[in-house]
């Protein structure tokens, strides 16, 4: 272990688009009163058509980049946690390295649903204190307004689109991620699931017939094991990083539901000032809800340097798991690097690549 892993950068990316709980009122059978007292939702983001998990990903992440100073020829890794990639593959996170420029980076796609942000920041870290890598940039992006059924007013009442991501960087100075629990139990996979596309049900006319490539939810198993996990993963990853509760600033949970979230809160026994919630503004967002919701606390002055947040999460395995981070924010540089100025050239460098590509294959014979 040689260093620290600090989170230096933090960018996020919603489209502009809002879907209210009236809107959905027009579409289902279903009322805002429900939604908002069982939920705790007035309104989600949805993609426009131009928008993918790739684009918000890329937002998300050149604001991070800018934050941290940090050009993305200097990543080393780029991570993308995501329940709705553009593809099986190739993952989004390759996408994402070709569309920012990042020359150096490796990228994978992690796949641990909601909870796949809390794995990858704990993944990250891990390779930054072993002295493997230096700089990566961790993303959740979503687009799950693509995969649910707009006909079951169980699950498309809930979720959202948007991204969020983290630069992570070593560093001397203690801080950075200081614990995390990752925990999984498959035995409740089928409580919320996509049936098939994968290749235990390859689509077929049968598998789209039966609405088999949507989200499906057993809704009221989730909210209990939610509720159950969230107090457990979050009690034992403060112990782990040798504080107490009472030392934790801010609680940063998944934003999924008001009443699991007030439930943990009770749960720990910590004041609902000291949780962050804006689900009220963005449903569940997957991946993407607790960066989102971290950036939204540091503008709103709930979070600063030296504060110590925790993280939790749950999701779709089942997966659940938990972060303590001794919050640091960007390191003193005096270069101002702005990733945003070179996107025309990045875009033109992924043209030429393929271009260049293509002759070759011309001169070596390509189809032969
Ligand atoms: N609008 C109006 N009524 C609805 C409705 C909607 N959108 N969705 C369900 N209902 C109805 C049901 O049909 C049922 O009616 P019935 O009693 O006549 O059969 C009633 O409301 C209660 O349904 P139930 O599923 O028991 O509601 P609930 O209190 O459990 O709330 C969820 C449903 C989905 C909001 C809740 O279970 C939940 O949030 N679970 C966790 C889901 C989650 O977080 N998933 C993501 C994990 S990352």
């Amino acid at each position: 272990m040689n260093h620290y892993a600090h989170i230096t950068g933090w960018g996020m990316s919603v489209p502009e688009k809002i879907l209210t709980n009236d809107d959905l009122a027009k579409i289902v059978d279903t009322n805002d009163g429900w939604i908002r007292s069982r939920t705790g939702i007035y309104e989600r983001r949805i993609a426009g058509p131009d928008q993918t998990t790739a684009s918000l990903a890329i937002e998300a992440s050149l604001r991070a980049l800018s934050v941290a100073n940090l050009r993305s020829d200097e990543l080393d890794l780029i991570i993308v946690a995501t329940s709705s990639p553009e593809y099986l593959f190739p993952a989004t996170a390759c996408l994402v390295q070709d569309q920012i420029g990042a020359t150096k980076a490796g990228a994978f796609d992690l796949s641990a649903a909601c909870t796949g942000f809390i794995y990858a920041l704990n993944i990250a870290t891990q390779s930054i204190r072993s002295g493997t890598l230096e700089n990566v940039l961790v993303i959740g992006s979503e687009t799950l307004s693509r995969l649910v059924n707009w006909k079951d007013r169980g699950t498309c009442i809930l979720f959202g689109d948007g991204a969020g991501a983290f630069v992570l960087q070593p560093g001397e100075e203690p801080g950075g991620l200081l614990s995390a629990v990752m925990r999984s139990d498959g035995s409740g996979g089928d409580l919320l699931c996509i049936p098939a596309g994968g290749s235990r049900f390859p689509t077929s006319a049968t598998t789209v017939q039966d609405g088999l490539h949507f989200i499906q939810m057993n809704g009221s198993e989730v909210f209990r094991f939610a509720s159950r996990v969230m107090v457990q993963a979050t009690q034992e990853v403060v112990e782990a990083a040798h504080l107490d509760l009472d030392d934790v600033n801010l609680l940063i949970p998944h934003q999924a539901n008001q009443r699991i979230i007030e439930s943990a809160a009770r749960g720990l026994d910590i004041s609902m000032d000291r949780v962050m919630v804006n689900l009220d503004r963005y449903g569940n967002t997957s991946t993407a809800s607790i960066p989102i919701a971290t950036c939204e606390a540091i503008e709103q002055g709930r979070l600063k340097p030296g504060d110590h947040v925790a993280f939790v999460g749950f999701g779709a395995g089942l997966t659940w798991g938990a972060a303590v981070v001794k919050w640091s924010g960007p390191f003193p540089s005096p270069r101002k690097v702005q990733p945003q100025r070179y996107r025309r050239l990045v875009r033109l460098r992924s043209i030429f690549l393929r271009l260049i590509r293509q002759i070759e294959g011309l001169i070596w014979g390509r189809g032969k």
